[in-house]
């Protein structure tokens, strides 16, 4: 297949378009602006392959769209503004993005009667104290990121219902793995833990994840593309759930450092407390997770131990006014 991957320079997004060139003949253009979390060096070790190329550029923009999707059979959307702390501050560029990326490379897709997957979140359904959402769970998100995420999720949805245009989404709970931006709970932790840093737990640290390694979302990204019936949403679930407070201790252990560390600081606005998927729908398709989070939660860590190269350009630059801005506090030198 001829894909392209919009946001491919991002974490979730390096890591599908590592998985398909390793496992497909698919060829693979990237479309990417480039923000503070799309990088270069997340597909430096994939710039040689003949099947990949790279074009700078926002999906809002119809010129730069039209360019990278010249010669795709479909379109898997990855790009979005992702981290929640983020759109409570400065919502704008999550409206943009979300809205306005979303309907120029619907429109796209529909002239060009292309495939399209829509990379979706667990966020859209809201937060859940018991059970777990199905995909005909209502949506009811409450942070500008997931409000804008279940927007773009209902235009992708009447491109379908209006134009028949093959659309799909996938709906992933909380990623952690190698490459994921350190502003999110994981490589924040593991970052500062290396370091001697103090780690900022929200509130009581009971809020609860639903933990998927990477490359299993990638893997049920990929099934879906293959296996989907077009119109469908999939939501694609990790096999754990855990407490942040468990998480950060799991983090401490691997990182041989002590408690004392923990800092319990002011709590996030509107904190969703607990997040849970159902996924027996993506599950009759034939995809399974097969990575538990013991297990995932070591090589991430050890991912971060040995690729120094990756992060220390992060933590010295303008990543540093973020974190001090974020949580009044600076980070050792
Ligand atoms: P990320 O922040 O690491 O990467 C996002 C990528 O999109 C970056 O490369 C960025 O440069 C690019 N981008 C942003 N705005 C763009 C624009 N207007 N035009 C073109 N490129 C743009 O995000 P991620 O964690 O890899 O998430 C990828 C997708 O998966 C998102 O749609 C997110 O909502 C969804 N998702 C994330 C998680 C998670 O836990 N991280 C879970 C479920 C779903
Ligand atoms: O559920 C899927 C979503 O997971 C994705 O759609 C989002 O793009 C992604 O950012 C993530 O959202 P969360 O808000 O769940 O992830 P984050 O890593 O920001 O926070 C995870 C939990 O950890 C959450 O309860 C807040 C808490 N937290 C986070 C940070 C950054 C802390 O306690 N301290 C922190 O410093």
């Amino acid at each position: 297949m001829r894909l392209l991957v919009c946001g491919g320079a991002g974490f979730i997004g390096s890591n599908f378009v590592r998985t398909r060139l390793r496992g497909s003949d698919d060829e693979i253009v990237v479309l990417d602006k480039l923000t503070y979390a799309g990088r270069r060096e997340n597909l430096q070790d994939l710039e040689e392959d003949p099947r990949f190329s790279f074009v700078h550029g926002a999906i809002e923009d119809p010129a730069a769209v039209a360019t990278a999707i010249e010669r795709a059979d479909a379109v898997v959307n990855f790009a979005a503004e992702t981290h929640v702390d983020r759109s409570i501050i400065e919502p704008d560029a999550f409206v943009r993005t979300h809205a306005l990326g979303t309907f120029v490379l619907l429109e796209a897709a529909r002239e060009r009667e292309l495939r399209f997957l829509q990379v979706s979140t667990d966020e859209v359904y809201g937060s859940i104290e018991e059970g777990s959402f199905t995909e005909s769970s209502p949506l009811d998100p409450s942070s500008p990121y997931s409000a804008t995420k279940a927007g773009a999720d209902l235009l992708v949805s009447s491109y379908r219902h209006t134009y028949g245009t093959e659309t799909l989404i996938c709906r992933g709970s909380n990623n952690y793995g190698p490459y994921q931006y350190p502003e999110k709970l994981i490589p924040l932790m593991v970052l500062n833990a290396l370091a001697g840093d103090r780690l900022p737990v929200y509130g009581d640290g009971l809020n609860v994840r639903n933990w998927l390694f990477v490359e299993d979302f990638a893997s049920g990204i990929a099934h879906v593309l293959e296996h989907g019936t077009p119109g469908e949403a999939y939501n694609v679930g990790g096999p754990d759930e855990c407490a942040n407070i468990d998480v950060v201790r799991r983090i401490l252990e691997l990182c041989g450092r002590d408690e004392s560390l923990i800092d319990h600081v002011t709590d996030r606005p509107g904190h969703d407390r607990r997040y849970s998927l159902a996924s027996e729908k993506v599950r009759a398709l034939g995809w399974s997770a097969s990575m538990r989070f013991d297990v995932g939660l070591e090589r991430t860590v050890a991912w971060y131990r040995d690729n120094a190269w990756w992060w220390e350009p992060i933590r010295s630059g303008a990543y540093r006014d973020y974190y001090t801005r974020q949580y009044g506090q600076t980070l050792d030198d």
